[in-house]
């Protein structure tokens, strides 16, 4: 992997990389098209990163379909599928660790102690060995692009982050791996979180600027789904994810919920204009 994407990047080809997890879905799909139409070459990275998976977590039984994945990549005009095995990406010895402690300490990061740092190392590894002049993320994990854009920027590594929109079903469950998990009835209450999120974020729209107010709204709504319970359901800063108080200018609504025994998290970025303002005419 690391000889090709030298001879790519000597012969000045711009190259993209899609980094995965695997059984892929119209999220990834949407990250590769990105790719191909912005780079030269498209990488799409396919791991099952152990690292990132918490002791009582779902790694022994995430979705691995490499084959088809493979041909989906292949149907999507992907140059390279880079499949390591996992003695590969962590041989004997291995030791060394990337943190970005900030960001990975709230939300996400507290409910996954060791989650964050799984996937800044194995990020941080897939950008050494294909030397990418841009890498594609989804929006869908707000806080993972968020902390990956904090680390490029601190690494100094030259390499543009590009973070695409949540594709969602019709219903608003975004796209998740996660989803193949949720038994029928489970699947049709899920999408309350999003239906939460779009009611935090026309209050904010209506001229709400008080974060309680606004997560108050977001959690009557899930309370409609007896089958669904709030991990959490904030109103944070767009870039250090810092829970506000009060909104004044943009910010993110993140939520996770538990459906059953299955976690699901959704997040919702939301311009607050100004309350009162008016668009200048001719501006
Ligand atoms: P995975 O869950 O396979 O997701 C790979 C990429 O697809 C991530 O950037 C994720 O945000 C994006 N994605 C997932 N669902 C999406 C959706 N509905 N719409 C748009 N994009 C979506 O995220 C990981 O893998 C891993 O943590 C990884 C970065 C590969 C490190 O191991």
């Amino acid at each position: 992997m690391a000889a090709w994407s030298r001879a790519l990047t000597r012969e000045g080809v711009k190259v993209g990389l899609v980094p995965t997890m695997g059984a892929l879905h119209a999220g990834h799909q949407a990250l590769i098209r990105a790719a191909r139409l912005q780079c030269d070459a498209v990488v799409v990275s396919i791991f099952v990163n152990p690292t990132q998976f918490g002791p009582r977590e779902d790694f022994s039984r995430y979705p691995r379909r490499l084959s088809r994945d493979q041909a989906l990549c292949r149907t999507e005009g992907v140059d390279i599928v880079f499949a390591p095995d996992r003695t590969a990406m962590y041989p004997e010895g291995f030791q060394t660790v990337v943190s970005v402690p900030g960001i990975a300490r709230c939300w996400e990061g507290a409910a996954r102690p060791m989650h964050f740092q799984g996937v800044a190392t194995i990020v941080t590894k897939l950008l050494c060995l294909t030397q990418p002049d841009a890498a594609f993320f989804g929006q869908k994990d707000y806080q993972q692009a968020a902390l990956i854009r904090r680390m490029v920027a601190d690494l100094n590594i030259g390499c543009a982050i590009m973070v695409l929109p949540t594709v969602r079903e019709e219903d608003g469950l975004a796209l998740s791996s996660r989803n193949a998990y949720l038994s029928p009835t489970e699947r049709k209450a899920a999408p309350i979180l999003f239906q939460s999120l779009t009611a935090g974020a026309e209050g904010i729209y209506k001229g709400s600027r008080v974060s309680k107010d606004i997560v108050r709204v977001m959690t009557d709504v899930i309370a409609r789904e007896p089958k669904v319970r709030v991990e959490y359901l904030a109103v944070c800063h767009p870039t250090t994810l810092e829970s506000l108080t009060t909104i004044r200018n943009d910010c993110v609504l993140l939520g996770a919920v538990r459906v059953g025994a299955i976690r699901l998290i959704d997040n919702l970025p939301v311009t607050a204009k100004p309350v009162g303002s008016r668009r200048r005419s001719g501006g």
